[in-house]
């Protein structure tokens, strides 16, 4: 882990305009900077930077927070590789808390793997671009194979000379231990013989999401048939081919934007649609997509559309293995390329628009793709149809979500022309089969319940939310700002009824807002909320009245940072519209901190009242003779008059 003075030191050190500067063009704009939403396509800038505040906000995508958020969202890395990235830029050495014995080694040893690895890719791009047979062999087969040059240095594609032991050779020179570079499968050692693997092969190496190589691919250029078109890398401690995707990060960015991925065949299609301008693109290598494959792409979309090649003789057997990505909850489309042709070669021979509009065109929904297909294999034999609807219900009840099972249904009942009652009574047999616990049955109105009832919980924790919202916002705004209150005591006279006294007092907000949430016993239901709240009470605490937002955003929980980011930002937003340009007064909320926190709170209890009361009728529903709950629902009726009364008051 790294330890917590690293992370200190990366927060304080890092700038956040400096940072997202590399990836956004930023204008200067006020106070702030603004520039193009990096999260969506736009064409006027709403997304802006605060350098006083150090965080980052996206209007149009509604995400936002600090620098490491900005990596987490924009980059993909995790909350680690974040920490390490900016550590990296800022040249700040990354000190490891202690870590088990065995963890050290272990990670220890991934670095050491990783720097070979890091070695080769530079060790076969210099032999590509530097090398005299580099150059006529290699390089001229690139070229050959339409690659550009801009796009061979993209991927930092790369040739291993026709040596026996050229790598092994000068990356022990420079010091990398034989050890590793047996490891990572670059050098293969046999009775004291140091072989390159990939020696006279062209190179792509395939880097993981953050951009480190995992492992190489190699493509012979004889057309020789005795060994392997291509070779890959063993698998190691860095490289597991069940994990690692091809393209992901040439193509993350494109891939989340565009809210979709074609997922394709191998390294030479990757490449290929990228020079043609598809950069949302990635391959599994030659293997079946596996389930870590699939997550991996859901972290950025959960759309996919698989390619495929024209002449897929095994189509049948490659959309088996889809069932997978179903399972995983995303929507897969597929697109079938005509006769002969496989993306690469389709990528080449068109053009960027033709290919734009044939994927849009041809991609076709999965599950009614794979019906029709189905349908036309089976015709007019019954015993066919019959096995056909069950393959069709197979891939349909690998879906979680119901609604969108009861959807393909209605569809696949048009299609194949078989009734929604059968394939509703199949569907819930094969749930039967499949699950011990035993599914439901799945009827239209149990959904439409299902739906109406989360609907209405949505409803009633919404009014809450706003007001708990609206307490954080108070915080983070106010919180150290001294104002009045008028101060309202409520308490019960000689007779029983309730009487107020008021006084106006001076107090710091937060204190204020702390003290009452507490005489009430009030908790944030929110966890959120209820975490920044205790944060930001602490912070002024502290602080002495004075807000740290910086750190109360050093956290690796993205809701918080976002939601931090939201409320501060609020504010700033009108500046985006450049408001004071044209002279539109912004009401300055500052004059009314006062009364706002007492109209806030007054609100929250009213509410919490207001439920208590439901909570004990409910309760005497039936037993209308409980005198206990009957006072003590009056007396909640009376109290909330008084807080309504008062809250008109301030109103
Ligand atoms: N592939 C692979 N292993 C193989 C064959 C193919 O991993 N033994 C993958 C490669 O990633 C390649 C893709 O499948 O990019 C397409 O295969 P193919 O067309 O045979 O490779 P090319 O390099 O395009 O060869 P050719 O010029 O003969 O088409
Ligand atoms: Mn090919």
């Amino acid at each position: 882990m790294i330890s917590k003075s690293t992370i200190d030191q990366v927060y304080e050190t890092a700038r956040l305009e400096e940072v997202i500067g590399e990836f956004v063009t930023l204008k200067k704009s006020g106070a702030n900077f603004k520039g193009l939403s990096p999260f969506s396509q736009e064409r006027t800038p709403s997304f802006m930077v605060s350098p006083v505040k150090q965080i980052w906000k996206d209007f149009s995508s509604g995400k936002g927070g600090n620098v490491v958020a900005f990596l987490m969202e924009h980059e993909h890395f995790t909350y680690p590789e974040a920490i390490r990235f900016l550590a990296r830029k800022y040249n700040i050495e990354i000190e490891e808390t202690v870590q088990t014995e065995e963890a050290k080694l272990i990670q220890d040893a991934k670095e050491s793997l990783f720097l070979v690895t890091q070695y080769a890719g530079s060790f076969f791009e210099k032999n590509l671009w530097e090398t005299e047979l580099g150059k006529s062999i290699a390089l001229t087969y690139f070229k050959e194979r339409g690659f550009t040059e801009e796009t061979i240095k993209k991927f930092a594609l790369g040739y291993s000379p026709d040596e026996y032991s050229a790598l092994a050779k000068e990356a022990q020179k420079e010091g990398y231990k034989l050890e590793f570079l047996e490891k990572t499968g670059l050098v293969i050692v046999n009775e004291n013989r140091q072989i390159d693997r990939f020696r006279g092969r062209i190179i792509f190496p395939i880097r993981s999401m953050s951009g480190r190589i995992q492992g190489f691919g190699g493509r012979i250029l004889t057309t020789n048939t005795k060994t392997a078109k291509y070779l890959n890398s063993p698998e190691s401690e860095i490289y597991y081919k069940s994990k690692v995707l091809y393209g992901i990060y040439e193509s993350k960015q494109a891939i989340a934007k565009q809210d979709v991925c074609y997922l394709v065949e191998g390294y030479t299609d990757v490449i290929q649609m990228h020079q043609s301008g598809v950069l949302n693109v990635v391959s599994s290598s030659g293997t079946a997509l596996t389930t870590d494959q699939i997550r991996m792409i859901n972290r950025l979309t959960s759309n996919i559309v698989v390619l495929f090649d024209g002449d897929a003789a095994g189509l049948r057997a490659s959309l088996r293995g889809i069932d997978l990505i179903l399972e995983q909850g995303m929507n897969v489309k597929v697109c079938a390329f005509p006769e002969g042709d496989d993306p690469d070669s389709f990528a080449k021979s068109h053009t960027s628009e033709e290919i734009t509009s044939f994927l849009e065109e041809e991609s076709k929904d999965f599950i009614q793709f794979k019906a029709s297909l189905l349908q036309g294999e089976a015709k007019s034999d019954p015993i066919r149809k019959a096995e056909t609807v069950r393959e069709i219900i197979e891939s349909i009840s690998k879906i979680p979500d119901m609604i969108k099972q009861e959807i393909y249904i209605q569809s696949c009942s048009e299609i194949m022309e078989v009734s929604e009652d059968t394939l509703f009574g199949a569907l819930a047999q094969l749930k039967q089969k499949n699950n011990q616990k035993g599914a439901t049955r799945l009827v239209p109105n149990e959904n439409l319940s299902l739906v109406k009832k989360t609907a209405d919980a949505a409803l009633k924790v919404d009014h809450s939310y706003e007001l708990e919202k609206q307490i954080i916002s108070i915080l983070l705004h106010y919180g150290g700002h001294e104002a009045e209150f008028n101060e309202t005591i409520i308490r019960s006279d000689e007779s029983g009824e309730l009487i107020e006294e008021t006084r106006t007092i001076s107090a710091k907000v937060y204190e204020k807002v702390f003290l009452d949430l507490q005489q009430d016993e009030i908790e944030l239901t929110n966890a959120t909320f209820k975490n920044l709240f205790y944060k930001l009470i602490e912070s002024y605490q502290l602080e002495e009245g004075e807000l740290n937002l910086e750190k109360i955003m050093q956290t690796d929980d993205m809701i918080l940072n976002e939601m931090v980011t939201d409320l501060v930002m609020k504010d700033e937003q009108y500046y985006l519209h450049d408001w004071e340009k044209k002279n539109i007064f912004v009401k300055n909320r500052d004059t009314q901190v006062g009364q706002l926190v007492s109209e806030t709170i007054l609100s929250l209890r009213r509410y919490l009242v207001d439920q208590k009361i439901k909570e004990l009728q409910s309760q005497t529903q039936g037993v209308s003779e409980n005198k206990e709950i009957l006072e003590n629902v009056l007396s909640y009726y009376q109290l909330k008059k008084v807080l309504s009364k008062k809250l008109n008051r301030v109103l």
